[in-house]
Order: C-alpha cells, then structure tokens, then sequence
C-alpha cells in the first residue's frame, strides 16, 4: 500500500516536473524569440518595401492604397494625403484623366514644418500657420515659405502606389530639387 502510495504521490510529481519543464522552455523560448524579433525585423524588409527605397503609400488608418479603390472615391483634381516616405504626409494627386499622377507632394511646410492643408475651392495648398501658399503642384507662390513642397515619384504597380525619391530636376522650378 505504501508503496503504491509513494507511487501515485511520483505521478504528480513527475507531472509537475514536466509542467514546469515545460513553462520554462515556454519562457525561454518566448524571450528568445521576443529578442530575436527586432533582429528578424531589421533584416526582412517591410512588405512596403519597394525599390529604390521607396514605399506602399498607405492611408491615413495605415493600411497600403489600393490604386482601383482609391480612384473609386477620389475625384479628378483630388489632393488627399497619404503615409509617404519616412512616414512624411504626402499628397497623392488625381490628374484630370482619373489617373494618379506620377509625383506625390510632400505637405510638411518649407519654412516651419507645419503640415499644409489642400484648400480646393482656392486650387492651392494654404499653411495656417504664416500663410505661406503653394499651387496646386506644390510650388511656392507665396511667402515666406522659402521653397517648394518636396516631391516623390508616385508609380503604380500590381495596384500599389509606390512612392520613391525624387531625385531629378524639380518639374516645376527646372532646379535641383532641395530635398535630395
Ligand atoms: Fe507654413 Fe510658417 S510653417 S507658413
């Protein structure tokens, strides 16, 4: 009987043992892993990587654009703003034919930084912090904003919108883009 006793108080034993085994190579398994997570992360490019350092433009709750929905319910002549890169506000511009251009406008204001405001009814973009002004493709028209809005290239792929570095000649002034 004794020993049937000690026998079934090993059983529990045993159990537990195995139980807080387990709990620990749960823990330690979950800590290494939780450690290696930034590790993995720096070496796995983020699905919105595109090429050339560019980004999958996502809207304002994150998720990437899709290009056939967001032509949906964006009119010609829309300016509305999207996550960019280096997550700046970027306007993403639907031309007059429906299609998306191929440059997005950087909102973040030339001279202080605020992040400007697409006014429709006037076709500018107009900062509420100084009153600095910009038309419609970004361009300074008035001070004391020193320069342009930045801008990135905008191409459409797979229905993504991939935003990348402007690099070239700024379209609208024929300069050296500042940004870059
Ligand atoms: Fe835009 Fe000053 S920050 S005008």
């Amino acid at each position: 009987m004794a020993q049937s006793s000690a026998g079934n108080q090993d059983v529990p034993d045993m159990g537990r043992r195995q139980f807080m085994n387990l709990l620990t190579f749960g823990t330690v398994t979950g800590v290494a892993l939780g450690a290696l997570y930034p590790v993995v992360r720096y070496f796995v490019p983020p699905s919105s990587g595109g090429a050339g350092g560019g980004v999958i433009a996502k809207d304002a709750l994150g998720n990437d654009i899709v290009v056939s929905n967001y032509l949906a319910s964006h009119p010609a002549g829309d300016r509305t703003l999207a996550q960019g890169l280096k997550g700046d506000p970027t306007y993403i511009v639907v031309e007059k034919d429906q299609t998306i251009a191929n440059y997005g406008i950087n909102a973040v204001c030339t001279h202080l930084g605020c992040v400007v405001p697409w006014n429709n009814s006037e076709n500018k973009f107009i900062c509420p912090c100084h009153g600095s002004q910009y038309n419609n493709e970004g361009k300074v028209v008035r001070g004391p904003a020193p320069l342009s809005l930045a801008l990135a290239h905008a191409t459409v792929a797979d229905d993504k919108l991939s935003l990348t570095p402007w690099t070239e000649t700024d379209f609208r002034t024929g300069e050296a883009p500042w940004w870059s």
